[in-house]
């Protein structure tokens, strides 16, 4: 175990505080700032390696690709053996200098600091005045935050997230718990009826089960996170089973997002084309996030208009009958993002039903796989070498090379001539920015560094494609983005999401899931090593 300073002294921390920026800008920034010479790229370099690849039942010996391991009917095995359980692997703190544990552990304070400033009581909002509220996928990652210092607490969020749950099994992308005047549009917009919460009446990536999994594997507490699992496991299987019924009534083996909020990638130019349905007649309104945030980093007015035309018009059809929703929505597109991470969380899911021995679940789960790995494969984009979103109405898929195009990965469903295919073209967009990944293509037209979804950063996204890279054997890509991340960190504070071209940081300020992806993610090694993990106070475990 390496040393660390324990910073409990405040002067301390306040001195390294104003120090970090200053030692980043020396030290760290400078290699960010060279482009890699040319040579041997993280690609090859990953190639050439007989990198590890996943911890349990390896099939293959290297994540070379060879003719014969891409075919087919191999390639439905390997995604079937890989149980994908290194969620937030432990990389590569044994071997960092002092300097750079002593900045790393400056972070993971702050980190705790704002899910603390953030922490409501049993829910943590992403951030103060911007987003008020519960945020579903925000809540689900934020709790794998949590369980590093506080196990009772991490476990509460998840628990609190699900009662908003609708009988329909839904959970909703914001639980409206108390009032709020600072974000629009809030509930008295969207007019659900309280079930049992005041919510909004779409949904978000289904993050929850690898939480649950993420939460039960590390925990101190064995029978209570036994307890805890059992308990959410139903909700967490009405969810998925909603996703299906509500979102794929065609049965096609993919879900659609009826709203871009469900993509949780709000702006992403995979929606340009399918969102040039005619606005409708909406009452005047009046946005809040522009007093938070510059105009120049959200979605435009245009944008805006189109998401209340939607909002309205599943409000009509009866408080958003699923049944009527998909068929009525002008709005209808297979996101990489959703069903990336459905993908993985119903193999955690089904993880978690064999530990409970719920083998009709299994089986369920099982099946909802082997369809979406079939699904998948019309994503497929060969000449560009990405995965794509579909626009289901038109049948085309959305032209636009968005970062989510590499959550395939995460999900493992990419055979490994694609995985090969996505590791060159990522080294490449991390070749044209000085920070990856941006969420576009930087060489794209539609890219913007600065607008959102359109260009910027955003960790949660770092961590889930650099988890992706790491299971197909990419290790050297996925350190690389490792590395980004932390440089993004530590030069802009733990930000909404950062410009990948300057590093700033944009958007809000002391944000929930970044602080999170420090703790569970980035810093874990230096949390263990200043005594964070799972140590803080489980009085209320039993509650
Ligand atoms: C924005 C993001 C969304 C996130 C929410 C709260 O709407 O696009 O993904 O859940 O903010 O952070």
């Amino acid at each position: 175990m390496f040393k660390l300073l324990k910073l409990q002294d405040p002067t301390l921390v306040g001195s390294l505080r104003s120090v970090c920026p200053l030692l980043l800008s020396t030290r760290r920034m400078g290699s960010y700032e060279q482009r890699p010479p040319a040579g041997p790229s993280s690609v090859s370099a990953a190639q050439q390696a007989p990198g590890p690849l996943y911890a349990e039942t390896p099939v293959h010996q290297s994540p070379i690709l060879s003719e014969s391991l891409a075919k087919a009917p191999d390639d439905h095995v390997f995604w079937k053996q890989k149980s994908l359980s290194r969620l937030f692997t432990i990389g590569h703190g044994g071997s960092e200098e002092q300097l750079e544990n002593d900045v790393r552990a400056h972070i993971v304070e702050e980190a705790i600091r704002v899910l603390r400033s953030n922490d409501y009581g049993h829910y943590t909002v992403p951030a103060q005045g911007l987003y008020p509220f519960q945020w579903n996928w925000d809540s689900a990652l934020v709790s794998a935050g949590w369980a590093v210092f506080d196990e009772a607490r991490a476990w509460r969020e998840l628990e609190f997230l699900f009662s908003g749950q609708w009988e329909d099994g839904m959970v909703p992308s914001i639980v409206f718990h108390k009032p709020s005047d600072t974000y629009f549009p809030g509930p008295e917009i969207w007019g659900t009826p309280e079930r049992p919460s005041k919510s909004t009446g779409i949904s978000q990536p289904p993050v929850a089960a690898l939480s649950v999994r993420f939460l039960y594997e590390h925990a101190e507490h064995r029978k209570v996170a036994e307890e805890k699992m059992e308990s959410l496991f139903p909700k967490l299987l009405a969810w998925h089973r909603w996703w299906y019924k509500a979102r794929d009534p065609k049965n096609k083996g993919v879900v659609a997002i009826l709203h871009p909020w469900e993509s949780g990638m709000d702006n992403s130019p995979a929606w340009d084309d399918s969102m040039q349905f005619p606005v409708d007649d909406i009452p005047p309104y009046c946005r809040c996030d522009l007093n938070h945030v510059n105009a120049s980093m959200r979605p435009t007015k245009e944008t805006y208009d189109h998401y209340l035309t939607l909002l309205y018009r599943f409000k009509a059809a009866n408080f958003y009958d699923p049944d009527k929703l998909y068929w009525i929505s002008p709005f209808r597109v297979t996101d990489l993002c959703v069903n990336s991470i459905l993908f993985r969380a119903n193999r955690d899911l089904s993880w978690i039903a064999q530990k409970l021995g719920k083998q009709d679940a299994v089986d369920e789960i099982n099946q909802w796989l082997a369809k979406g790995f079939e699904a998948f494969s019309h994503l497929w984009d060969e000449d560009a070498g990405l995965f794509k979103c579909e626009d289901q109405i038109t049948g085309k898929l959305a032209d636009a090379p968005i970062s989510a195009a590499f959550l395939p990965l995460f999900a493992g469903v990419a055979s490994k001539e694609q995985a090969a295919k996505l590791a060159l073209n990522l080294d490449k967009w991390l070749n044209k920015v000085s920070y990856g990944v941006p969420s576009t293509d930087p060489d794209d037209s539609r890219f913007e560094q600065l607008r959102y979804w359109r260009g910027p950063v955003w960790l949660i996204i770092n961590w889930m494609i650099s988890n992706g890279l790491k299971h197909y054997g990419y290790t050297d890509l996925a350190k690389q983005i490792e590395d980004h991340s932390k440089a993004l960190t530590e030069k802009a504070g733990l930000r909404e999401y950062f410009d990948p071209i300057t590093g700033d940081g944009a958007g809000g300020r002391d944000f929930s899931w970044t602080a999170a992806m420090c703790l569970a993610w980035l810093d874990r090694p230096t949390a263990i090593a200043i005594g964070h993990k799972m140590s803080g106070p489980k009085q209320h475990l039993d509650d």
